[in-house]
């Protein structure tokens, strides 16, 4: 009995202090601010496919966060045994519900929230149809899940400067419902999003800041040349995908893959802007013979129109045998957005260490952002002549803080009957009424003829009585 349990005891120490360096290699990085969520759950942890723990919404500690009463907690009856613990439970909303988090280190946080649909008797999924807000920004606008295999993931990163993050659920009306699967609100690293970056427009190419105070949505994240990446592979529990499906031509390119150490500088690309299995992996353009081939490599994503982008490049000298061989050039969008990178002397010269560059366009006509590497006049022959990483895509909230429709956060708030939402940022609500306002009297003035089926929002305008509604919201905290 003794020995057992010395045995068992020795076995323990053994198990965490493995566990402990497990943890430490793992991930350097620990963020002040760490919650997740798992939804409609009584557990006080579930355990997803990534090895990490959840807290449930119903349980103990994990119902602070969930301020409104009358939701409904629902359970998958058939859970797929191939799907993560975190989808076999979903929390429904029938009306306007928040979850508020304390925020102890203001700043940019990744915000992540789960859903996966699911078949219930009391609950027809075709049903659910949502907007979703968080502090004021629009992430979702009528939103529906129509999927039914996979969850969807939606990906942002928030810059909070308030002691709480709220995020809101509110059906579309009041005939649908909201739900949720699981929210990840985690502190991010300070050199996770730049303020700065490089502004590519038709006419000119220009310094743009001000990034940082933003909400951002990642819409694509991809992994140039190398696998799928699940949370499990990334500091930051991120997903990235494989780049195939928005290669436009390979012709002439190849991919190359590492296995030599990332060397990760001071300055440069940290691991949680970019984990070393995003940089051990790309693909490229090479020369083998005395001429540098005339092409270009390039990759086309689909995005919605009237946003602007924040396009993230991921470089590393995988490939080049020495150091200073490597020149070339970078379009996104068609224009030349950097010309002769030369990755050796940016990254004070050594090989295989990480860099990446940040541009911004503003996306008013295709609906497809490109991005292209291709030789430059200074590349040489027999040597590579272009290489990409990986890319991640932002779409950057506009000047209504809406990453979704056209409806600002005030508005959507109001839009439900009888709004007893509490007060979500009355003042905003109120500055974006008013800019509303001003936008559909402008219309009015100026197009009449064809703004006939024309409506902003679901009120008329002449009704709103803005002092009375910030009374109504305030009083109702
Ligand atoms: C949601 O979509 C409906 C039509 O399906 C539309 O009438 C309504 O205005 C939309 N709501 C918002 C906030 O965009
Ligand atoms: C990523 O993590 C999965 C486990 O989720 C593992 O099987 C896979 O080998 C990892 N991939 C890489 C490239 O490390
Ligand atoms: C170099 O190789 C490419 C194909 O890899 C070929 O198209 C080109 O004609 C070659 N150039 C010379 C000068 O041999
Ligand atoms: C590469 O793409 C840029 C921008 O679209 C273009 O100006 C350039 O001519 C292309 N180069 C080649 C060799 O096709
Ligand atoms: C390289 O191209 C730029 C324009 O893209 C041009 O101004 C410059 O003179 C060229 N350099 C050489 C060495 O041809
Ligand atoms: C995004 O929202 C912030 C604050 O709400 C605002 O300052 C910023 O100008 C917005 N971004 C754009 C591109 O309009």
């Amino acid at each position: 009995m003794e020995t057992l349990r010395t045995r068992t005891r020795s076995f323990l120490s053994l198990f965490i202090s493995l566990s402990l360096l497990h943890l430490s290699l793992a991930s350097a990085f620990s963020p002040t601010d760490h919650y997740l969520i798992d939804c409609g759950s009584a557990d006080l942890t579930t355990v997803d496919a990534d090895h990490r723990r959840f807290t449930g919404d119903s349980s103990e500690f994990g119902s602070r966060f969930l301020l409104s009463t009358r939701t409904i907690r629902l359970g998958d009856s058939n859970p797929s045994p191939d799907s993560s613990p975190i989808y076999h439970t979903a929390r429904v909303f029938t009306r306007p519900s928040k979850y508020a988090f304390r925020i102890r280190d203001r700043g940019t946080h990744l915000v992540r929230l789960h859903f996966h649909r699911f078949d219930s008797s009391n609950f027809d999924f075709y049903d659910s149809q949502f907007h979703v807000l968080a502090n004021g920004y629009v992430l979702l606008n009528n939103f529906t899940v129509v999927d039914t295999q996979n969850p969807r993931i939606k990906d942002y990163m928030i810059w909070v400067d308030s002691e709480e993050l709220v995020i809101t659920f509110m059906p579309s009306k009041k005939s649908k419902f909201a739900f949720v699967n699981a929210i990840e609100v985690i502190s991010a690293p300070k050199d996770l999003v730049a303020d700065v970056a490089t502004l590519v427009n038709y006419e000119k190419i220009e310094r743009i800041n001000g990034l940082m105070k933003s909400a951002l949505e990642t819409v694509y994240r991809v992994n140039v040349g190398g696998p799928k990446l699940t949370p499990f592979n990334d500091s930051l529990w991120r997903n990235w995908v494989p780049d195939d499906e928005f290669l436009k031509s390979s012709d002439g390119s190849g991919r190359v893959y590492y296995s030599g150490r990332i060397k990760y500088q001071m300055g440069g690309a940290s691991r949680e802007v970019g984990p070393d299995n995003v940089y051990n992996s790309a693909r490229l353009i090479a020369s083998l013979n005395d001429s540098v081939p005339k092409l270009n490599l390039s990759w086309e994503f689909p995005v919605m129109e009237g946003y602007k982008y924040l396009v993230r490049l991921h470089f590393c000298d995988i490939a080049s045998i020495s150091l200073g061989l490597l020149y070339f050039n970078v379009y996104v969008n068609g224009k030349l957005a950097y010309e002769n990178l030369d990755l050796s002397s940016i990254t004070n010269l050594k090989l295989a260490s990480p860099f990446y560059a940040d541009f911004v366009v503003d996306e008013q006509g295709s609906g497809v952002l490109s991005v292209s590497v291709g030789p430059s006049n200074m590349s040489m022959s027999h040597t590579v002549d272009a290489i990409l990483n990986g890319v991640e895509i932002m779409k950057v909230n506009n000047s209504m803080g809406i990453l979704d429709g056209e409806v600002c956060a005030g508005a959507i708030l109001k839009s439900w009957p009888r709004s007893h939402v509490g007060a979500l940022v009355p003042l905003i609500g109120a500055v974006c009424l008013l800019v509303i306002a001003s936008f559909v009297l402008h219309r009015r003035l100026v197009g009449a003829k064809n703004s006939a089926a024309w409506s902003l929002i679901p009120v008329d305008i002449s009704e709103i009585n803005l002092k009375s509604g910030i009374q109504t919201s305030l009083g109702k905290v």
